[in-house]
């Protein structure tokens, strides 16, 4: 299964990506994670990255498309994987088509979250994520089991520098401007599917496997 998983930020693309990857057993590849694990290890690329992130803008074409290249290359994408976060630009995902072109394979589906502006802002507010593991939790909608604790790792939960709400605002903006022209992309394309991203976390996940299929 080769699937991209679209949406605004905030959307429950992280939160959904890696149920489905579980569910089929292929790897979770989020651009996001990778800049902040870069930015934790305080790479070159983290700190490039940061520059962009902190201010709710993109990182530019050129710093990501050659990540993801290399990644889908791995071995374990032999099975599919699923790209949480990427592409977030046409050029993007011009750049992803020659690369599935030269590894001579196709996508299954974008699956596209659908959340209004409204709905985010106040969601981000409540969004939790582990410091150590990344795990992503929401205070009310999906909360850790003892506060403040990652019920994987234990890890401490932080709130992510980027969800401070004017900065979700600006995310959002950005995200109106030049990532949701995917939509039609993958429209004209056939391969998008959308889901409702307002329902319940486990009724989103149903949906999508529902259109997925065994
Ligand atoms: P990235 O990390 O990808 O952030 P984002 O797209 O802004 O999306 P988020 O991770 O904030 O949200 P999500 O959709 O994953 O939602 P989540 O599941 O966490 O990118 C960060 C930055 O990196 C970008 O701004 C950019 O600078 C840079 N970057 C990354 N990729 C790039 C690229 N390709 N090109 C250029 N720059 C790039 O859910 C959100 C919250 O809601 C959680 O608390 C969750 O528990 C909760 N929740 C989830 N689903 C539901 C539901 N159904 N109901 C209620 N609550 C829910
Ligand atoms: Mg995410
Ligand atoms: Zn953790």
């Amino acid at each position: 299964m080769r699937l991209i998983m679209l949406g605004a930020p905030g959307a429950g693309k992280g939160t959904q990506a890696k149920r489905i990857a579980d569910k089929y057993t292929i790897p979770h590849i989020s651009t996001g994670d990778i800049f902040r694990a870069n930015i934790k290890n305080e790479t070159e690329l983290g700190m490039k990255a940061k520059t962009y992130m902190d201010k709710g803008l993109l990182v530019p074409d050129d710093l990501v498309v050659d990540i993801v290249a290399d990644r889908l290359n791995q071995r374990d994408c032999d099975k599919g994987f699923i790209l949480d976060g990427f592409p977030r630009t046409i050029p993007q995902a011009k750049a992803l088509d020659e690369a599935l072109q030269v590894m001579d394979i196709t996508l299954d589906y974008v699956i596209n979250v659908d959340v209004p502006d409204e709905a985010i802002v106040k969601r981000m507010a409540g969004r939790r994520a582990c410091s150590v593991c990344g795990a992503t939790y929401h205070l009310k909608h999906n909360p850790p089991k003892k506060e403040d604790q990652c019920d994987v790792c234990h890890g401490t939960l932080i709130q992510r520098d980027d969800d401070k709400e004017e900065t979700v605002l600006k995310r959002l903006t950005v995200y109106h401007e030049q990532t949701k022209p995917l939509i039609d992309y993958y429209t004209k394309k056939d391969e998008l599917v959308t889901v409702d991203g307002t329902r319940d976390i486990d009724l989103v996940t149903e949906e999508i496997i529902r259109l997925l299929g065994d």
